[in-house]
């Protein structure tokens, strides 16, 4: 699939040992050397910051970073940059006051996710919080959030948060709900950016191979492609 020449990944779970991704960094390299052949040169790499991981924060993550950029750089040609994704959760206020690691250089745009099952109290308020900060909240995978209807959907856009889509979603990697919401969320131009969030290859190579898409959407992730350069550049 000729798509992943020269593309640039802006959500994945390579950084090793400090999520629920990647384990190794033997298995990160081995990933990034596969992206390598497809074409992919740049990847900002977003590791989860939420409850479940608490140990992860903007200092301790940093330092993962670099320890993991030393160790593959002879191997991997990749450009390689860190963000976070982050969950609208207890912690997240903490986080933004350490200063998120943000997917552009700019420090404008937060990848931010909900839970999957439910729209929490607090997350409208939090994210209002983020656009008052003159920071641009980006929606992580949003048609995997099984309460999220239409409703949801043209709310936040309302509210001028970016949307980013995971390539999988319209694959069947999150079930027939996700299936059907990405497909829809394509075609009607909700989308913004795109990116992998690859936890391991194993999905990647299953799935990839189910994609089915219209010349329609085809040309939507055309246009998320260039859009994605935007936030490395
Ligand atoms: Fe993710």
């Amino acid at each position: 699939m000729d798509f992943f020449q020269g593309a640039c990944d802006v959500h994945c779970h390579l950084l090793p040992g400090v999520d629920d991704g990647f384990a190794t960094a033997e298995k990160s390299l081995q990933a990034l050397k596969k992206l390598e052949e497809h074409g992919v040169e740049k990847m900002i790499l977003t590791p989860h910051f939420m409850k479940d991981y608490p140990l992860n924060n903007r200092a301790s993550i940093m330092a993962e970073f670099e320890a993991f950029r030393s160790e593959v750089a002879d191997s991997c040609k990749i450009e390689l940059r860190l963000a976070g994704e982050y969950m609208l959760d207890a912690n997240f206020m903490t986080h933004f006051e350490q200063g998120f690691l943000t997917l552009d250089k700019d420090g404008k745009h937060v990848l931010c996710e909900t839970s999957y099952l439910m729209y929490e109290q607090g997350v409208t308020e939090m994210l209002y919080d983020v656009m008052c900060a003159e920071l641009q909240p980006v929606i992580a995978h949003p048609e995997r959030y099984e309460y999220a209807k239409k409703d949801n959907y043209y709310r936040w856009k309302d509210k001028s948060y970016e949307f980013q889509l995971n390539l999988l979603s319209l694959a069947g990697t999150y079930g027939q709900g996700a299936v059907a919401k990405s497909h829809y969320l394509l075609k009607n131009g909700f989308y913004d950016y795109i990116g992998s969030d690859m936890h391991g290859l194993s999905n990647f190579e299953r799935f990839l191979p189910e994609l089915r898409l219209s010349t329609k959407e085809i040309d939507q992730l055309y246009r998320l492609k260039e859009n994605n350069k935007r936030l490395f550049d």
